[in-house]
């Protein structure tokens, strides 16, 4: 059996792209006690693969250099050898950026039989997820409070401004581009959106937000996120979810220029990151899904063929190409 797949030879300066990863056979092993081996069908492309792909100690330990680089995958398992797991079970698990791998059985997660992988990684997973503890656990949420949440017609953003209209919130997503605008609006039922791309972010969340923001979900920091700290309300809380505005930076970037707005206005900056809340994700998978059942919520993909095309494909999170998940399709289940 041949195994391709993309290997991290070369720390990023900026991006991480082909000129990094070399598309290579990689190293099989046998299948033993407790393992499985799994065909990869969709390969999840998140901007922490840039993080992971850098020199620097964060959640998670850098890629080693020479080695695959880490990935999301949900893949069918091909062989097994651990008592959890049945051939053509289908699974979840950092299977890499490979086709095939040979995993610990306890490592991975079985998806539900009626979930395609598209929607696994659209409105579950670790994507799910983030939208909904990031807002109901850290951000706090509640009926009646003004939401805003920056790269609002992503993965994470579009599921938490809709998250935010069922508990009730006012919501005021920030996107790049009229046509992302204009769909956060209409088909997903945020109240205002903000283009960060042909509007000035500070002049019009003073508008759209006269008593202040309750929520910041937070994914780009930089600038939107100085305009969205001196615009927080009283006791408002943000949820640094991320910071892709800062992720291929070259120099250290600029400190936040209000923070004394934080002070005044007694609010909190809160980072989360998802795996502290893996061991609570049935109680999120069953709202989700219920809301997912209900009409309440809707997902995008963004799904691009080929596992060769990876490299190329990340950049779409970096450049706002992509709207919703995006993801790689590397094979078909059978
Ligand atoms: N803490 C956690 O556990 C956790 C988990 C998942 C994700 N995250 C974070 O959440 C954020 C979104 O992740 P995602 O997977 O949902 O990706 P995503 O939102 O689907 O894709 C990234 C989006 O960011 C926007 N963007 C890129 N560069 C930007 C810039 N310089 N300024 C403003 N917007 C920019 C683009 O949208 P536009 O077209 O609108 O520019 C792009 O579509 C990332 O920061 C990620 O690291 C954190």
């Amino acid at each position: 059996m041949t195994n391709q797949g993309w290997v991290l030879e070369t720390r990023p300066v900026e991006k991480l792209d082909a000129t990094c990863l070399a598309w290579r056979e990689v190293p099989l092993p046998a299948v033993g006690a407790g393992s499985v081996r799994v065909k990869t069908l969709m390969l999840s492309l998140d901007p922490t693969n840039r993080i992971w792909a850098g020199p620097t100690e964060s959640y998670l330990p850098p890629v080693p250099l020479g080695t695959v680089m880490r990935g999301i995958a949900v893949g069918v398992v091909e062989e097994s050898q651990y008592a959890g797991l049945q051939v053509g079970d289908v699974v979840q698990g950092m299977m890499g950026w490979k086709e095939h791998a040979v995993l610990p059985g306890v490592a991975l997660t079985l998806l539900p039989k009626d979930v395609t992988p598209e929607q696994w990684f659209g409105v579950f997973g670790h994507i799910g997820l983030t939208a909904y503890f990031g807002l109901l656990e850290v951000g706090q949420a509640k009926a009646g409070e003004t939401l805003v949440v920056s790269a609002a017609a992503g993965a994470v953003g579009s599921l938490v401004g809709q998250i935010g209209k069922i508990l009730g919130m006012r919501v005021v997503g920030i996107a790049g581009g009229p046509e992302k605008c204009k769909w956060i609006v209409e088909e997903l039922g945020f109240d205002a959106a903000i283009d960060y791309k042909n509007e000035e972010v500070g002049k019009r969340l003073r508008e759209l937000c006269p008593d202040g923001i309750d929520v910041d979900f937070e994914k780009v920091g930089g600038e939107i996120m100085d305009a969205c700290l001196a615009r927080l309300g009283l006791r408002g809380r943000v949820v640094l979810c991320g910071m892709i505005s800062q992720y291929n930076a070259t120099s250290i970037p600029e400190g936040p220029k209000n923070l004394a707005n934080v002070l005044m206005q007694r609010g909190g900056i809160e980072g989360f990151i998802v795996l502290d809340y893996l061991g609570r994700a049935g109680e999120a998978f069953g709202k989700l899904g219920e809301w997912l059942a209900t009409g309440k919520l809707q997902f995008a993909t963004d799904v691009v063929v080929g596992l060769e095309n990876a490299p190329t494909a990340l950049d779409r999170l970096f450049i706002g190409a992509n709207r919703g998940k995006l993801m790689v399709k590397v094979a078909d289940n059978g």
